[in-house]
């Protein structure tokens, strides 16, 4: 029985043609900036996100800590959402690494107002307070199951970050699924923020690779940064090659993901999983399993046995992932599986 991978849309492989764009990719040194393929790349992302420049990174976790290491110094402080990524699975580099201490703050489906960015916010007091530096948002919120910021929610937020000489970053790991769900464009979220991270190798299916897109300032800081923390690469070409091809065709299609995504979370609902539908905005669906009487690890197991893989989120909570490579046939069979399995479970 071949497998459905529900797990992440970081499963996706790369098709035949985006591999075949490495063959015939043009390379250099990119540390000397001399890769034409991956300059190329950067000013695709550039315009795309309305920004003076873009660098490209192996992962959005590096993008990430390259920008925090650009916008902080030591002890300032980053203010962000409580399941925020760059808080929870970046193994502590915010801290490690940067020198920054997080000050969370809690969401409702992973976005937060100004009013609680002012309560966050340290007065003027440099000789008992952290300085606020850095806000922090994620869009999508990869533990709020997909969930978008709107434009409107990103300018009101900045606009007081700003008033308080702080930075914004936004960790957009998969800022294009929000721009398919809202109908926006990137340069719609990013003339409000100071910079911003893209992966390329989620639901657009690369490879490797993510971009981070800012002022030039800012690009020529993170270059620095990016080569202090190994970051800098020689014919990364082979990489910005795949890059080119998603910017150009793997983009729409993610309307795709999205309509499957509601499909399985339907399904999964109608099977007894909790699920709050309206929170199923984009690719990615969040599951309670305490209705049906299973554990989120037996759940897995469950799913496990019938070839239906998924992850477990932790307290009762699991998470399925519609990506490239899962077609409208996958989502219907994996319910016919779990169906099954559930069934004879009870
Ligand atoms: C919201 C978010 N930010 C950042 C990352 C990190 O990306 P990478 O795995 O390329 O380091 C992820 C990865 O899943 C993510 O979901």
């Amino acid at each position: 029985m071949k497998p459905i991978d529900l797990r992440s849309d970081t499963f996706t492989l790369p098709s035949r043609e985006m591999l075949e764009t490495i063959m015939e990719a043009d390379l250099g040194d990119d540390v000397e900036r001399e890769d034409p393929t991956v300059n190329r790349l950067q000013d695709m992302a550039a315009k795309r996100f309305g920004t003076e420049a873009a660098l490209l990174v192996p992962s959005g976790t590096m993008g990430n800590l390259v920008a925090m290491l650009s916008h902080c110094k030591r002890g300032d402080e980053i203010i962000l959402e409580a399941d925020a990524h760059m808080y929870y699975y970046e193994v502590g580099g915010m801290s490690a690494l940067v020198g920054a201490i997080p000050h969370l703050i809690k969401g409702k489906n992973g976005v937060f107002t100004p009013e609680q960015v002012q309560t966050a916010l340290r007065p003027g007091d440099p000789l008992h307070y952290p300085p606020s530096r850095l806000l922090e948002i994620e869009n999508t919120h990869n533990r709020a199951g997909g969930c978008c910021w709107r434009p409107s929610q990103v300018k009101d937020v900045s606009r007081l970050a700003h008033d308080n000489d702080m930075r914004v970053h936004i960790d957009g790991a998969r800022i294009f699924n929000a721009c398919i769900a809202l109908d926006a464009s990137p340069k719609d979220f990013m003339r409000h923020v100071d910079s911003l991270t893209f992966c390329l190798s989620k639901g657009l299916s690369c490879p490797i690779g993510s971009i981070l897109v800012g002022n030039e300032e800012f690009i020529d800081k993170s270059r620095i940064n990016r080569k202090m923390v190994g970051g800098g690469m020689r014919q990364a070409g082979v990489i910005a090659a795949p890059g080119i091809y998603a910017l150009e065709n793997m983009v729409t299609r993610l309307k795709e993901d999205h309509d499957n995504a509601k499909r399985l979370a339907v399904g999964l609902a109608d099977l007894g999983l909790g699920i709050e539908i309206t929170t199923v905005q984009t690719n990615l669906i969040l599951a309670d399993t305490a209705g049906i009487g299973l554990t989120e690890e037996e759940m897995v197991g469950l799913g496990r046995k019938v070839g239906v893989l998924f992850f477990t989120m932790g307290h009762n909570k699991v998470r399925f992932v519609t990506h490239y490579g899962i077609t409208k046939q996958d989502v219907d069979e994996a319910l016919a599986r779990l169906e099954t399995a559930l069934e004879k479970k009870h």
